[in-house]
Formats: structure tokens, sequence, C-alpha cells
């Protein structure tokens, strides 16, 4: 493996393009390879054991691809099948959740830390702090394009305002979709909490670790993507433009894993 192979991300389906946007913003200068897994999502609502098996082929698709190491970007598969990933394959695998308890740690000033993610990931209590929240209703609304909606600011407030009465300073949003409606999640809970977007702590992580080893690309070099799902719609390249924050570098791929 040298350091010009590029890197591999997955996700249940589109919602991790909020994770490569963050891996792209920090080393633009990588290649990467973007699978969504669209046939299996959602992830939130399945079994360990599904998770386990779909998150094995994701990855198994990547180490194909000659990836020198594979991001996680999925909460739920971080939480389900992140221990069983780092232990069986060959290259560096990185999850999304140690990096962000790791930030919310250090940036918390009374420990008092919150989480919100899909049922999965919520009932995995991977997430070790303070207080949790399953969101299920936010992944089906944020693809759906309900974003700006008063359903969507209803449903919000009935998740989050238990956090008010925990008096948190700090909320992860343990979910790839959950940095798309940022704004209406600091809108129902207090203006002092801080928000914690997993991908942006794991992307810090990732290029410290390439960087310590040795692995990072030529700084000279413009690094590119590469996307592949599982199933293919059309609507699916406008979702991805939302997720990812840009014009897509590619078309997609539809592969079979
Ligand atoms: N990518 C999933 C996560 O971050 C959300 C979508 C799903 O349930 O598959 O947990």
């Amino acid at each position: 493996m040298t350091k010009e192979n590029p890197i591999g991300v997955f996700d249940s389906g589109l919602g991790g393009l909020t994770v490569l946007k963050q891996l792209i913003k920090l080393m633009p200068h990588e290649d990467f390879i973007y699978l969504g897994d669209t046939a299996g999502v959602p992830y939130g609502t399945r079994s360990k054991e599904t998770v386990t098996k779909f998150a094995f082929e994701d990855a198994n698709f990547l180490l194909d691809k000659k990836v020198k190491c594979i991001v996680i970007a999925c909460n739920t598969a971080s939480a389900l099948a992140g221990n069983a990933l780092k232990k069986k394959l060959g290259v560096p695998i990185f999850d999304v959740i140690t990096p962000a308890i790791d930030e919310a740690r250090k940036i918390s000033k009374t420990g008092k830390i919150g989480v919100i993610g899909t049922r999965g990931t919520i009932e995995s209590g991977a997430y070790k702090v303070s207080y949790s929240q399953s969101c299920p209703l936010f992944v089906p609304f944020i693809e759906e394009d309900e974003i700006d909606t008063p359903a969507l600011k209803l449903i919000a407030k009935k998740y989050l305002d238990p956090f008010k009465k925990k008096k948190i300073d700090t909320l992860i949003m343990g979910c790839t979709h959950y940095p798309i409606i940022q704004n209406i999640i600091e809108s129902e809970v207090d203006y002092r909490v801080k928000l914690i977007d997993p991908g942006k702590a794991a992307a810090k992580q990732v290029y410290e670790y390439l960087k310590v080893n040795s692995m990072l690309n030529s700084q000279n070099l413009v690094g590119k993507s590469t996307y592949f799902v599982t199933d293919f719609t059309e609507r699916f390249t406008r979702m991805a433009e939302i997720f990812l924050g840009q014009k897509l570098q590619d078309k997609i791929t539809k592969v079979d894993l």
C-alpha cells in the first residue's frame, strides 16, 4: 500500500457524504472512493447481525479498490460493526463515534454531554455520554427533503426538549444526516449548547493518523472522488449534492456487492 492509494469511505446510503465533505475539506489532495449501500439503507432500524454483515460487504468492496484506510461514515455501522471491522480487516479503520466523543469531552465544561442518533446507534450504547435520545423520524424527513418545514420543527422540539431539563452543554449529532438540519437542532436546544459534527471530528483524526504515519498523499496533487452505490434512482444525484454541499465530481456508478 502506498500513500497514493485512495481513502475508502462507506455509509448505509448517501448521508455519509456529509462526512466525505469534511474529509475533502481537510484533505483536498487525497483521492476518495465512496460507497453508499443505498440498497441496504436504512441501517438505523436493523439488527446488529444484519448491519455487521452489510458493513463487511461494504468494507470488502473498498478493499478490492485498494484503499489505504477505511472511514466508516455511518454512525450506526460504527456503533454496531466498528469493533468487528477493526479486528478483522488489514487496513486502518476509522469510525465516527470515537473522535466525536473525544471532541465532546474536550469542549464540554460540565461533562453533561448529550447524543442524538438512530435507534440502532442509541440502543447500542456505543456513545458513552450522559444523555441520549433516538430521533428515528429525522432520517426519513431529511431524505424526503422536508427540511425547513413546521412538521420537522415540531418533531425536533419533541426529541430535543428533554435535553433542556438535563442542562447539557454539548450535543453530538450522532447520525450522518443531522448536520443538514443543524440550524433546526440548534434552535431547539439552549443557545449555549455546543454541537459536535462527528464527520468533522473523524476527518481530523484521519488526517492526524495519516500524517504521523507518513501516509498523506502529496500536497501538490488535487484529489478526486469516485462514488458508488448499490441501488440507483434519478433523484440520488440531487440528494447526494445536498449532503456533499457541492456538485459531484463524477457520475454515481451502481455496483453489486
Ligand atoms: N447513516 C446512518 C447513520 O449515520 C443513518 C441512515 C440509516 O439509518 O442508515 O446512523
